[in-house]
């Protein structure tokens, strides 16, 4: 579990900003949930034999006795709170975004944290599959918006209730053959989870594994002509994808079209977002019939590959430099009225000489110093010096408010990146 420091954040809030602009383009709206929720929530919908579930979750009992989760994933808080609110009531398409940070007990590594931030969205109440390629755009949409490159979306179908039990028992079949080649983990997963075994990276299990019946080849057809529209929709925006056929998920919800964008440059943890279609999910945990598609990005993991480009952090407009006690409190006095007025300006609080408080003005990188002298102060002027050229010029402490102008929206500036 991370601290997010001063000099790092700025680049959050670009993530965080850009995800709400972009995302709100696209017609969702934000939803906040808590990050503790009942633990069977998890277990129903993520799946009970899910490594998600057996290993990684933080589980407690509270002082009632109910067993409580903190949240491993965004998407069964999302639909829990759909459900008891009743959202589909109001709109028959909730599309939803969500960010926040999420727990799971993993082995921490680059790119792998046990409390991790997610920006998430779900589309619920439609099937149709431009819905499907609306929401892969709107993630290819983002990642062009943050200038991510090289990274590849591959897509994948997991089928339906109708189609995946015939395809489980054919990779039943081909698995029990090649047993012994598999790994203790992948034997067990053939009793309880047979299709996670094709996710395995022991390199036995992959080569054991290599030619198995994938589901994508055992769509019914409702499933295939799904899959085929989601693509002819991408084609016909130009979104680029590839289709992995060997893609499953960790999360037992997924049905139809799965994704994950992917990056050649995080190692094992190559996954920036991942996601997919959960038809099944909303009715399973005791809401109506309806369809949903979402995914979630791992904030972390674009924090590692914007690294090259950081954000920088917040610059004073103005420095307020002052000379002499008098000086000092009617540059604090200013000082204040400048920030209610939203210009960014800040002062040395201690006495310090004004080489020092010069020294300070620089390494906060402000635009301007305001430098006040207890002489022009009686003539009601200040000098003021621009830190880009050096050039200085007096002016009329009376009209500060020309000189400088705040900017429109002065919290949307927070920080500017390459
Ligand atoms: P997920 O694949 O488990 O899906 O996680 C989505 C993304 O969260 C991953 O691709 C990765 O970027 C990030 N992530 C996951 N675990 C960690 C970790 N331990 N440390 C750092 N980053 C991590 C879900 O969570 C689904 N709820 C996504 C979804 C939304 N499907 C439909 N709607």
């Amino acid at each position: 579990m991370n601290d997010i420091l001063p000099g790092e954040v700025e680049t959050w809030q670009f993530l965080e900003a850009a995800a709400r602009r972009v995302f709100s383009l696209h017609g969702f709206s934000e939803i906040r949930v808590p990050v503790v929720e009942k633990t069977e929530l998890f277990s129903r919908s993520i799946g009970e034999t899910t490594d998600i579930v057996e290993k990684e979750m933080y589980t407690f009992q509270d002082k009632g006795g109910n067993s409580l989760t903190l949240r491993p994933e965004g998407t069964a808080s999302v639909m829990r709170a759909l459900i008891e609110h009743k959202l589909y009531a109001r709109d028959p398409l909730n599309k939803l975004f969500y960010l926040g940070p999420m727990f799971r007990h993993e082995r921490p590594q680059k790119g792998r944290y046990r409390q991790f931030h997610q920006i998430g969205v779900e589309a619920v109440g439609v099937d149709h599959p431009s819905i499907d390629a609306q929401t892969l755009a709107m993630l290819s949409h983002f990642a062009d918006e943050i200038g991510l490159r090289d990274l590849d979306l591959q897509l994948n179908s997991l089928g339906c209730p109708v189609c995946r039990p015939d395809y489980r028992e054919q990779l039943l079949t081909f698995l029990q053959e090649r047993l012994d080649a598999l790994c203790d983990d992948c034997r067990r997963r053939y009793q309880t989870n047979p299709l996670r075994v094709l996710d395995c990276k022991v390199a036995g299990c992959r080569e054991a594994t290599h030619e198995a019946p994938a589901m994508l080849d055992h769509l019914c057809k409702d499933c295939d002509d799904h899959f085929s529209a989601v693509r002819s929709y991408l084609d016909g925006l130009g979104t680029s994808y590839s289709v992995n056929k060997r893609m499953v998920r960790g999360l037992d919800y997924y049905t139809k079209t799965t994704f994950e964008l992917v990056t050649g440059q995080l190692g094992a943890q190559n996954a920036v977002a991942a996601g997919g279609r959960y038809d099944g999910l909303v009715k399973q945990l005791g809401g109506p019939e309806l369809p949903g598609i979402g995914f979630a990005m791992g904030v972390e993991r674009l924090f590692l590959l914007l690294e090259g480009s950081r954000c920088e952090a917040t610059k004073p407009d103005v420095f307020l430099a002052a000379l002499g006690e008098k000086a000092r409190r009617e540059a604090f006095n200013r000082m204040h009225h400048l920030q209610r007025r939203g210009i960014r300006a800040e002062m040395e609080y201690q006495t310090k000489s004004l080489k020092a408080q010069m020294r300070r003005a620089d390494k906060l990188g402000a635009r301007f110093v305001l430098i006040l002298g207890e002489d022009e102060l009686t003539r009601g002027v200040a000098q003021l010096r621009d830190m880009a050229d050096s050039s200085q010029r007096e002016v009329e402490l009376a009209r500060l408010e020309e000189v400088f102008v705040p900017s429109p929206n002065p919290a949307a500036t927070d920080a500017t990146c390459a």
